[in-house]
């Protein structure tokens, strides 16, 4: 009887060390990680801020959907109306990281913050432009191409460091669909990232005019330049339209495709390697040279092109494009000015700046 006793006190103390162990180490493994998390705080080109609300939404559920997106202070509208349209059409788990210079927070946040975009999960990044010293031209002429943000793509892994896939998307989009199923894009083993052709049938029935050459590398690269000589690309292989990007972040960091792009932008900075008839894109020639034949294609329908290419004379059907997932104003034509094609459909999306300061130019205006 008191030996049972005994045998039984013993359990009991073996089982009660047994868990103080188990504690400890689960305590030293929560430093750790907090150590990590600070350590890695320190690197990071620049402070990170996150909504509010989204500590609080516990609403959407599944796997969090990372979408990266720039705020420019000229054109935020687009970026308002496209998170609203991502946002109302999903209810997928989804986070905007939304990258945007230092000057431009404070009227972003009011505008997030005031409308009802303040349900959506975001976080805000600050963009340091040093991060791109000596990689781009300084010539001034080139200034408006050279606009640093459209180079944070390039940055995919550095802003999203958390996930293993993520969508980067313009701010000149409108996504129709649910951005789950462009989520889903399954990417080849071994690719990085994927892209919507240039020469798919979507995007050839939008090069009405206008687009002209920018259908194939030799529209974006100066093939008479002996560092691309060397690269033996084809010069009439079929380009990519980097304004919607899915990326397997895992393989851009195993690649290192941003020191990849940062070389090609260095050396272009040096000599001139870009088709100078395209005095639009900086960005797009880097990746061009780097997805190579590396990369997955994005289904058509969700990325209808060249809807900013030829103005309110675009040729797309009403119902071409309310049946696109995603439509994409690229070009010079955008939305919230007043010369571009489907400027009511975007309207659908766009919500009015509570500060005022941001309006669409109309020409019937009210
Ligand atoms: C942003 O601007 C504020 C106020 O001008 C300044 O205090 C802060 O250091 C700046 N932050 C960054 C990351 O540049
Ligand atoms: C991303 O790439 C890694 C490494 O190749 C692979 O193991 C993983 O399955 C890929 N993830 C996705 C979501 O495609
Ligand atoms: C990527 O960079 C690291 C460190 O600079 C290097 O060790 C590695 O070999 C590189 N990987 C590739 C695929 O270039």
């Amino acid at each position: 009887m008191t030996l049972r006793r005994v045998n039984v006190v013993i359990l009991i103390l073996l089982a009660v060390a047994f868990l103080i162990i188990v504690q400890r180490n689960l305590l030293k493994l929560s430093d750790f990680l907090h150590k990590e998390n600070s350590d890695a705080e320190q690197i990071l080109p620049f402070e990170a801020e996150l909504s509010p609300q989204a500590r609080l939404k516990t609403g959407a559920k599944g796997e969090e959907i990372s979408v990266l997106i720039t705020a420019a202070e000229d054109r935020l509208g687009g970026v308002i109306a496209a998170i609203n349209s991502v946002h109302h059409n999903s209810k997928a788990n989804v986070a905007f990281t939304i990258v945007t210079p230092n000057d431009t927070v404070d009227h972003l946040k009011a505008w997030m913050s005031n409308t009802k975009l303040k349900e959506v999960k975001y976080k805000i990044v600050i963009f340091q432009p040093e991060l791109l010293n000596g990689k781009i031209p300084k010539d001034t002429s080139m200034l408006d191409a050279a606009k640093p943000l459209t180079f944070a793509r390039f940055y995919l892994p550095v802003y999203i460091p958390d996930a293993e896939k993520a969508i980067y998307l313009d701010d000149d989009v409108v996504v129709q669909g649910d951005i789950q199923e462009l989520y889903e894009t399954s990417l080849k083993p071994g690719h990085a990232a994927a892209f919507s052709d240039d020469c798919d049938s979507a995007s050839a029935k939008g090069i009405v005019r206008g687009a002209g050459n920018q259908i194939n590398y030799m529209g974006f690269l100066d093939f008479k330049k002996e560092a691309i000589k060397k690269l033996g690309m084809r010069a009439n292989t079929c380009s990519f339209n980097p304004g919607v990007i899915i990326a397997n972040l895992t393989e851009w960091k195993n690649q290192n495709i941003t020191q990849q792009l940062e070389h090609w932008m260095e050396l272009n900075s040096q000599v001139d390697l870009y088709s100078s008839t395209l005095a639009e894109s900086l960005t797009t020639p880097p990746l061009l040279i780097v997805f190579y034949k590396r990369h997955s294609s994005i289904d058509p329908r969700w990325h209808l092109r060249h809807l900013g290419t030829t103005g309110a004379g675009n040729r797309y059907s009403a119902q071409y494009v309310r049946a696109a997932k995603l439509l994409h104003w690229n070009g010079h034509y955008k939305p919230w000015m007043g010369t571009s094609s489907f400027t009511e459909v975007w309207d659908q999306w766009f919500i009015p700046d509570p500060t005022g300061k941001f309006h669409p130019v109309r020409r019937h205006a009210d």
